[in-house]
């Protein structure tokens, strides 16, 4: 069942200009949510806005959300100071099977919050993890570590190019036998998506359609999804409640 909390902000940090993220104190999301995972949050606009869960500590009772400001809504949250609070749904949707020893994580644009959950959580677990980062240039490199693969499309840091340019940099080592798990902008996660295809692996990507309730009601994120083994071209899913993880080779980009 879905389940509507105050949360307090209990710390915020500013990441870059227009990126904050904000630490919040719910024991209840806390100690269920899992990496894929996103929240439902309220704002003074009619409509709640969906953040991917960035990390988690169970024992605090908190977790982070990333937010980039992209309009009135994220401005609203991403100036949230700590003390402030706010009702907020969650978690909701579907998480990624974990279930592989070896993963590669592909991050992107505000996809880039997700990653950081899912490599806490492999890491903690002792799994093989590689991580590739993409950026447009080194202004809007956060949420960044020493050991990941970083691209930017500019050059003025980490490799020139896109994400599949650090995926080829990879041996293969560390290739073979891995799970791709991709969440970033569609056309990123397309390229990602062939790339698995291309080296036989399987790929699962977080879809960022717009949302309203979140909760599979009202219909507005849904996508289309093959659907050949029921006899039908494609089949409509909701993003929020039947995703937002979904097998790679499954949607229709
Ligand atoms: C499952 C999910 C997880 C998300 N996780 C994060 C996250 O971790 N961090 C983060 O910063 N953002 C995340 N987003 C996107 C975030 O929800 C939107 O940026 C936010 O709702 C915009 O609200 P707004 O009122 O500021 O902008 P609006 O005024 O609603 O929109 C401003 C602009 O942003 C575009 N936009 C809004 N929502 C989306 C979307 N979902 N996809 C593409 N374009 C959009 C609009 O088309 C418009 O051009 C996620 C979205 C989903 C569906
Ligand atoms: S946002 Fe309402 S059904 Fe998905």
């Amino acid at each position: 069942m879905n389940k509507d909390f105050f949360c307090e902000v209990t710390s915020k940090c500013m990441l870059n200009e227009e990126t904050a993220l904000i630490e919040i104190l719910c024991p209840e999301i806390a100690s269920c949510a899992v990496p894929g995972q996103f929240v439902n949050i309220t704002c003074s606009n009619f409509l709640r806005r969906p953040f991917g869960i960035a990390s988690v500590n169970k024992e605090a009772g908190t977790f982070k959300v990333g937010i980039k400001i992209v309009g009135e809504g994220s401005e609203e949250l991403a100036s949230m100071d700590e003390g402030e609070g706010t009702w907020i749904l969650g978690p909701l949707g579907n998480g990624f099977d974990l279930s592989n020893n070896k993963y590669i994580l592909v991050g992107g644009g505000s996809g880039v919050f997700p990653i950081n959950f899912l490599y806490e959580k492999l890491s903690s677990e002792g799994k093989s993890v590689k991580v590739v980062q993409g950026f447009r240039d080194a202004s809007q490199i956060i949420m960044n570590n020493d050991d990941y693969i970083l691209t930017t499309d500019a050059g003025d840091a980490g490799i020139k190019g896109n994400c599949c340019d650090g995926l080829n940099t990879l041996t293969d080592e560390d290739i073979n036998g891995s799970t791709i798990l991709c969440v970033g902008p569609m056309p990123m996660m397309r390229a990602v998506s062939s790339w698995a295809e291309q080296k036989g692996l399987d790929c699962f990507v977080s879809l960022e359609q717009r949302m309203a309730c979140g909760i599979g009601i009202c219909l507005v994120c849904v996508c289309k999804i093959k659907a050949q083994e029921q006899g039908i071209e494609f089949d409509h899913k909701r993003c929020c409640k039947d995703g937002p993880v979904f097998d790679a080779k499954e949607v229709i980009w």
